[in-house]
């Protein structure tokens, strides 16, 4: 794909690329096709140098799809599909911190996350991508055959890192909700799934979500989730984003996961965070 209206500038070989020459409050239907493109051949976009109100940042995510609603943390004033990351300078826990594609445990995950940064560390705080589609592709034919058949069992209980309602009690600086009702959430979605809009196959499975596959136990499913994590997070299947205050980053969550890295305690960093375009995943 050739774009004449954004600079494109890919941030490693699997996916992810900086996005610069564009303005999104003020996009005509070629440079918004380009940037579409883009979000399908890279699947993560960090889109530099915006300056992007809550209105703003609504109207983007609409051009990807509906507003989903995110059950644990309550929306900005005026804004309910909007809500605040932020870590304050004294917390040790980040909001995101673990491998993980957004809300896998709702019937219809959004497709597209859309982070915008507002304040961010001098040093640290990046968010690390990785590319579940090629991870995918580099399985053997037999793996790929039988993960074809596998359906998981998706939790928004945290099993793994102690439960929700201990792992954001220690998010001090966020408007936390609801994290007692984590458990009533579950969604079984296919292991393999394929992405709509371009026909191709990535995996769909994560340890801090998939609890197990179904018709078999926690314990039966356990040491091939944990594989399959493993396998996914390969460093060439990966990238990072250095955020700036204006970086606007939209990640494909048919086809990615991502990890925001703990590494700044003692500093601030503020995100406006919107999920858009609930899909079935098939
Ligand atoms: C998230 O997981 O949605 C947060 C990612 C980040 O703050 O970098």
């Amino acid at each position: 794909m050739s774009y004449d209206r954004i600079e494109v500038t890919p941030l490693a070989g699997a996916l992810g690329a900086e996005i610069r020459g564009v303005d999104l409050r003020r996009l005509d239907n070629q440079t918004w096709s380009e940037v579409h493109e883009a979000f399908l051949e890279f699947h993560v976009l960090a889109i530099r140098d915006q300056e992007l109100s809550p209105d703003d940042i609504m109207t983007t995510g609409r051009r990807f799809g509906e507003p989903n609603f995110y059950p644990f943390v309550t929306g900005m004033d005026g804004y309910p599909y909007i809500f605040e990351v932020i870590k304050e300078p004294s917390e040790t826990r980040n909001f995101g911190g673990g491998w993980h594609s957004d809300t896998t445990y709702l019937p219809q995950p959004p497709l597209a996350t859309l982070l915008y940064a507002l304040e961010t560390p001098a040093r640290g705080g990046d968010t690390l991508y990785c590319n579940t589609a090629a991870a995918y592709d580099a399985l053997s034919d037999t793996m790929k055959d039988l993960l074809g058949r596998l359906k998981g069992v998706n939790s928004a209980g945290l099993k793994h890192s102690g439960g929700r309602s201990a792992h954001h009690a220690a998010i001090g600086g966020m408007k936390i909700q609801g994290a007692d009702t984590a458990d009533s959430y579950e969604a079984v979605h296919p292991v393999v799934r394929t992405c709509p809009d371009t026909g191709r196959k990535s995996l769909y499975v994560s340890r801090a979500h998939t609890i197990r596959f179904e018709g078999m136990t926690e314990d039966e499913s356990r040491p091939l989730i944990e594989w399959l994590q493993a396998h996914q997070i390969r460093p060439e299947f990966t990238c990072r984003v250095h955020w700036e205050p204006g970086t606007l980053t939209v990640w494909d969550n048919r086809c990615t996961q991502h990890n925001a890295v703990n590494d700044y305690n003692g500093q601030r960093r503020v995100m406006r965070r919107l999920t858009v375009g609930p899909q079935t995943p098939i």
